[in-house]
């Protein structure tokens, strides 16, 4: 998983390299002669004025298929670009969500991130943000790169958009087991932007603005302690942690 990892961070890389000294994302090795490049959502269908109106070319993107095209946006909402690349999606949709609305792009791509600013710049775009996959990082620095990470969209009171994080099992290694249900998948985290109304809440307690919620803007995440515990060291049975054996408890005392 790892090395799969590894390779497509790595040709992203040198794309956005490629990209910034002025090649295109579609040379021999990228998506050239795919026929995704056309029909219903394919490159064809961003709108050159659009594209133009951004400063940009279709060089900034590194989609085979224009999302946008299909996305119902509206001004107010807010967008998130999961690979989000040079960033061109998220630039678009910014301008499709305002005013009032935000685009967010996150990118594993060291590279890619830095392109995707250039190109916020040059665009003139101020309500987007680009951002490092913050929380598949937290998950890989506590548990290990090598189990993947996966996004399903969720509901929590105190975020919206939200969405649930899970880690492939650490028990199993994926293939399935008790402790995941025979998933391979480990709910590990919930996460969100921070709703505006949590600002609001704030502010009344504080008895001024404080946090501004048309200006501030944040994402949340958390996770259950026992959770973590469990994963980290292989625990199958939550009732243990709360069993009082001395025998389990003093594995830990060390
Ligand atoms: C085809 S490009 C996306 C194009 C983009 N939507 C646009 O507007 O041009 C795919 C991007 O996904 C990123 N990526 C791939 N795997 C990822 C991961 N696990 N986490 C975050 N980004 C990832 C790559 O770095 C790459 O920039
Ligand atoms: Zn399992």
């Amino acid at each position: 998983m790892e090395t799969i990892r590894e390779s497509v961070r790595a040709k992203y890389a040198e794309t956005a390299i490629k990209l910034r000294d002025g090649g295109s994302c579609c040379d021999p090795g990228c998506c050239a002669g795919s026929d995704a490049l056309s029909g219903p959502i394919g490159q064809d269908e961003y709108s050159s004025a659009d594209v133009a109106d951004l400063g940009l070319s279709l060089g900034a993107s590194l989609g085979c298929g224009n999302p946008t095209a299909l996305a119902q946006l509206h001004p107010g909402e807010v967008v998130l670009d999961l690979g989000s690349g040079a960033g061109l999606d998220v630039l678009l949709s910014a301008r499709r969500v305002s005013p009032g609305g935000h685009a967010y792009g996150v990118d594993m791509t060291d590279e890619m991130l830095a392109l995707a600013n250039e190109n916020k710049a040059r665009a003139g775009v101020e309500n987007a943000t680009f951002l490092k996959g913050t929380i598949e990082a937290f998950l890989h620095a506590l548990f290990g790169a090598q189990y993947p990470v996966r996004f399903r969209s969720s509901f929590f009171p105190y975020t919206e958009p939200s969405v649930e994080a899970d880690l492939g099992c650490v028990v199993c290694g994926g293939t399935g087991c008790r402790v995941c249900k025979g998933t391979g998948w480990l709910e590990i985290l919930g996460s969100g932007m921070v709703h505006p109304g949590v600002f609001e809440a704030v502010n009344k307690r504080l008895g001024s603005v404080v946090y501004d919620p048309e200006e501030v803007t944040g994402f949340a995440f958390g996770l259950g302690i026992e959770r973590v515990a469990m994963m980290r060291h292989g625990v199958d049975d939550i009732r243990l942690f709360y069993g009082n054996d001395l025998r389990f408890l003093e594995q830990f005392n060390k």
